[in-house]
């Protein structure tokens, strides 16, 4: 059994030179049923840290990450622990699994409350290969215990590969800087780490980035806007600041991060948004599922979030996040202006669409993406890295480090702060007049 130590992936961070940002030939980007198992017969030791809907699924979305590790590894896969503190949901998913022909991936799972108790009784045949981490990101991203998981997974199994869910942390803004220990730990050993911002391995967003690269464009603009369909959004604590840090956090940080993928570093001294809040008459819901009423009224979220801000770059970008939907499928845009080129992505995640505007023609070239899947190449790309398995230096990328993903937790703060001045200020004005 081969344990990884210092792999391509964490050698190949992202700069803050937007065009430097690392990314894939989005022809290599191919759906599950398109692709074989990764070769070789040892067994290839995975940890879950969280039994829930991002790891085994729910009909909420297409997130699975058990489902595709199964298609990458084939009869490799091993999971020898599942840590979850809530164990009988960990006993059920496992049971739907051994009741499976995935069986001999879950056959000799052992389910633990905490992570401590897996590394105490942990056998050497049992040392995993990587760590899937998708706790709830209350419970990760700092240095305090109960909350420093990544630490925890350095200081206890070194030199093996991190998997993390976005966002890298939910938790009080001054707990930002701890964030960037943890990056800095986490490149200091050279561990592999991949950070859950999927839309980064679309491969429509892949073309975006040959387009700029090919035709060495200098983004001028992003404009992103995400639209949730708030009637199916059935979790109270998503409606909670104090839980979920609130809509930007936690949901809009995937376009946050797109914006940054895109526009490079943010001048977060720059950044500026207004919001439309729960107690104006504009911003009333009416099919809410949840009682917000048992929300104390300062931790309610935002209806509206419209931010703009400058890139190092000197580019500007804006994001606008919406509470307004109903039904069920969310209603999302980004668009990338460069001099003579406007790209626009439409729907990522139901039927990602690519309008393309190019010098020479002022019509649109649209080219549409109906087998992608974004969940697999991002699990698929840190497999690779971890098993080092192409010589090919191009072959696989993580997208996402952990640094580069505290910078986009530290942009998304920065967001919900200017809301919260402008609100403060306009409150201020309106007792003065
Ligand atoms: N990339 C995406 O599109 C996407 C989609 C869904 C969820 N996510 C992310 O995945 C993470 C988990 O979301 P979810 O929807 O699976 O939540 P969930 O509530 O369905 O599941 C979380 C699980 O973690 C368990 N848990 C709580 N504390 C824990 C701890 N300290 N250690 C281990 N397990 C613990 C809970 O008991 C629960 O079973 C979040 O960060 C979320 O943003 C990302």
């Amino acid at each position: 059994m081969s344990l990884p130590t210092s792999r391509r992936g964490s050698d190949r961070r992202s700069s803050g030179n937007a065009s430097r940002r690392p990314s894939i030939d989005p022809s290599r980007l191919l759906p599950m049923d398109k692709t074989t198992h990764v070769r070789g017969t040892d067994d290839f030791n995975v940890v879950f840290i969280g039994a829930g809907n991002i790891m085994f699924g729910s009909d909420e979305g297409p997130w699975n990450h058990s489902f595709r590790l199964e298609h990458k590894l084939g009869p490799r896969l091993k999971v020898v622990a599942l840590v979850d503190p809530n164990v009988e949901r960990a006993k059920s998913v496992l049971e739907k699994k051994c009741d499976s022909f995935v069986v001999s991936a879950y056959q000799n799972t052992r389910v633990f409350k905490t992570f401590e108790e897996f590394v105490r009784g942990m056998s050497r045949k049992e040392r995993p290969h990587a760590v899937i981490i998708g706790s709830p990101p209350m419970f990760r991203g700092s240095t305090k215990p109960g909350r420093d998981i990544e630490l925890q997974i350095l200081e206890h199994l070194p030199g093996v590969a991190i998997f993390v869910e976005k966002p890298i942390a939910t938790g009080p803004e001054d707990e930002i800087v701890d964030g960037l220990q943890i990056a800095k730990r986490i490149e200091d050993a050279k561990t592999i780490c991949s950070v859950g911002y999927m839309l980064r391995y679309l491969k429509a967003v892949q073309m975006m980035k040959q387009i700029i690269n090919e035709n060495q464009l200098t983004v001028m603009c992003t404009i992103a806007r995400y639209a949730c369909a708030y009637e199916s959004i059935a979790k109270p604590e998503w409606w909670d600041k104090a839980k979920s840090y609130g809509p930007i956090i936690e949901q809009g940080t995937h376009f946050c991060d797109l914006s940054r993928y895109f526009g490079g570093d943010v001048d977060i001294l720059s950044v500026q948004a207004h919001s439309l809040e729960w107690d104006e008459n504009a911003g009333r819901l009416s099919k809410m599922r949840i009682d917000e009423s048992q929300i104390p009224p300062e931790r309610r979220i935002p209806r509206v979030t419209a931010a703009t801000w400058k890139y190092d770059s000197g580019a500007v970008g804006s994001f606008t996040h919406l509470v307004a939907l109903q039904g069920h499928d969310y209603s999302c845009e980004f668009e990338v202006y460069a001099d003579g080129y406007s790209l626009k992505l439409v729907n990522p995640y139901v039927q990602p669409v690519l309008y393309i505007r190019q010098p020479g023609d002022d019509n649109e070239t649209t080219v549409r993406f109906g087998d992608d899947d974004p969940f697999f190449s991002e699990i698929s790309n840190f497999i690779d890295i971890i098993e080092d398995i192409e010589e090919d230096p191009e072959a696989a990328q993580i997208l996402s480090s952990y640094e580069d993903a505290v910078r986009t937790y530290e942009f998304t703060w920065a967001i919900r702060k200017a809301t919260e001045k402008s609100r403060v200020d306009k409150l201020k004005a309106s007792v003065v007049a």
